[in-house]
């Protein structure tokens, strides 16, 4: 029997209220049969100029409605909180939850039948799934595409990975300001996210390898012609999902989020799609633990050339042959038979990509490094984890033993890290605290902390930092992140002193801090908590809700979902 669209208990009733909910919308000049049972499509748009890397998305609405009403569908597009990463203070991260519980909220109490979700910035794809799994109505993602490759100097230059290096550039090459300005200018030429395998081409990567995006919309530039044919194609396939109520927890079964986690490997993606990826599972209802990316994705090759770990751009990413390439070199490992958007299995969606770079994408026999993924850590110094991306490390650091530089907070570092007289040198290890979720708060991207001047000035290129925070996917270094629990909550990190040795095994995944078990219990008898960064408003709710890195800091209370139904109705 086919099932009643959701939409009817708005739109289907002839008393009072079914008046209502049509007579407002004809506003905008819809016709009767709109409401006479049609598919109604949320396209759910994080369109925002302050979100630069989501710009664009205005135009994709219309595309995508085109498609919608080509299958008699009925779109209405609605705006959701959006978080542009480049702009935004203190971190989009402490946001991440409040635009999920946004996106929620309105999905719910709206008469839609199914979702269209416009995402591009990094963190508007995980906040706008986690709030569409929370609801669980058939939802497909249409990733906003990366820019063109940075020009700069007749070379190709990577979005965000250019800015960590610009402080090195400046003392070491002698970048002149209208050097720097050139490259500011240079690197972002189109609509677009940032087109490094960072964190926003991760999470296109994400849900194209979860099964939300129609096959290959991951790789494909914003402002390339076949972004607008996908965003048109996947307006068209959302009325037919409506249909065969093909809804997320369908498609985001647990084999989908171990298919993500191999692919996130082979592409040598962020560190911050652990915490996106736990966060979501978490929402749906799979169970998903810190380790299983480890277990799952250490054993899978790096196939894909692209900083920051390689050398090319998304846009060759997609000239070579996009993601169905990685999805069909990992055939072997990959579950193979999970449904997808589109309604076929996603083995069998990819079995015809072919690559037309090795030198961007490396096929399985031929990889460009074995074992790639993510470690996570253990040790005294990380109860509940913490983790490292070992193919943006330095070989060499892999395995160390060296004493502590300790900062308190950002403030104290920026302060302190390029004092003549520090006493610091290569073997030392940043020991960077507070700046976890409730630390900071909202877990920023500090992690990959700049090193001091003297040490860049001596051509030292990289060191251990450990920290609570998090780093942009578009980093590099060997930069120990998302230490569990906290040094804000008491985590061990808040104990280390200077000149403590902090012991790094990477191959043994062990993260130590070298000073005796009766040294330990001293100093967290003694540890007194800092003060609470906040007494009301949403940053207060914020810290007494959030998890720990280790639970993907999403709130305690906004795990798992509670369906579609709205209980009472509008009188
Ligand atoms: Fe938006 Fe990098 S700043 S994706």
């Amino acid at each position: 029997m086919k099932k009643k669209l959701r939409s009817t208990d708005w739109f289907g009733k002839d008393d009072k209220m079914g008046f209502v909910h049509r007579s407002w919308l004809r506003n905008q000049g819809y016709p009767d049969d709109y409401f006479r049972g049609r598919p109604v499509i949320g396209i759910c748009n994080t369109w925002s100029e302050l979100t630069p890397c989501n710009a664009h998305l205005r135009d994709f609405a219309e595309v995508v409605k085109k498609g919608v009403l080509e299958a008699g569908g009925f779109p209405l597009e609605f705006p959701v909180s959006s978080l542009g990463e480049t702009i935004m203070r203190p971190s989009t991260m402490l946001f991440r939850n409040l635009a999920s519980m946004d996106t929620e909220e309105a999905i719910r109490a709206n008469p839609l039948d199914g979702i269209v979700l416009l995402t591009g910035c990094d963190k508007t794809t995980p906040s706008t799934l986690m709030g569409a799994c929370s609801v669980d109505l058939p939802t497909i993602v249409v990733p906003g595409g990366p820019m063109l490759n940075g020009r700069f100097k007749g070379e190709c230059l990577g979005s965000g990975s250019f800015n960590w290096m610009v402080k090195e550039k400046m003392l070491v090459e002698n970048y002149t300001p209208e050097d720097i300005l050139e490259a500011e200018i240079g690197v972002a030429r189109s609509a677009g996210h940032c087109m490094t395998m960072g964190t926003a081409s991760s999470m296109a990567c994400m849900v194209e390898a979860l099964g939300l995006t129609l096959p290959g919309a991951a790789a494909i530039p914003a402002v390339d012609s076949r972004k607008k044919l996908m965003a048109q194609l996947s307006g068209r396939r959302i009325v037919e999902m409506v249909k065969e109520d093909l809804k997320l927890s369908r498609i985001l079964v647990r084999e989908a989020f171990e298919n993500a986690i191999m692919v996130n490997a082979a592409v040598g993606g962020s560190t911050n799609f652990i915490i996106h990826l736990l966060a979501i599972a978490g929402r749906i209802g799979v169970n998903l633990k810190l380790d299983e990316f480890d277990h799952i994705g250490s054993k899978i090759p790096l196939l894909l050339n692209l900083k920051p770990s390689g050398k090319y751009l998304m846009e060759d990413f997609f000239y070579a042959g996009g993601l169905p390439v990685i999805i069909k070199e990992l055939h072997q490992y990959l579950y193979n038979e999970v449904i997808t958007v589109n309604g076929k299995m996603i083995g069998e969606n990819n079995t015809k990509a072919a690559c037309y770079n090795t030198d961007v994408i490396a096929s399985i026999d031929k990889p460009l490094q074995e074992n790639a993924g993510i470690a996570v850590l253990r040790g005294n110094l990380c109860e509940e984890g913490s983790i490292i991306k070992p193919s943006a490390a330095s070989k060499e650091l892999m395995k160390h033993r060296g004493p502590a530089v300790v900062f308190e907070t950002m403030e104290d570092y920026h302060a302190r890290i390029d004092e003549p007289d520090l006493h610091i040198d290569e073997n030392s290890v940043i020991v960077l605290k507070n700046v976890g979720p409730v630390g900071y708060p909202g877990m920023p991207e500090v992690g990959n902390v700049d090193l001091p001047e003297k040490l860049l000035r001596k051509g030292v290129k990289d060191m251990i930092r450990i920290s609570d925070g998090r780093m942009s996917g578009t980093a590099a270094g060997t930069v120990i992140l998302h230490v569990s629990p906290e040094s804000a909550v008491g985590g061990t990190l808040a104990l280390v002193k200077n000149g403590d040795i902090i012991e790094l095994d990477v191959e043994k995944r062990k993260l130590h801090l070298d000073i005796s078990e009766e040294e330990l219990q001293k100093r967290k008898a003694e540890w007194t908590p800092p003060e609470p960064v906040a007494s009301r408003g949403y940053v207060k709710i914020y810290i007494d809700h959030v998890q720990q890195a280790h639970l993907g800091a999403d709130f305690d209370n906004l795990r798992g979902g509670s369906g579609a139904d709205v209980t009472r109705d509008l009188h």
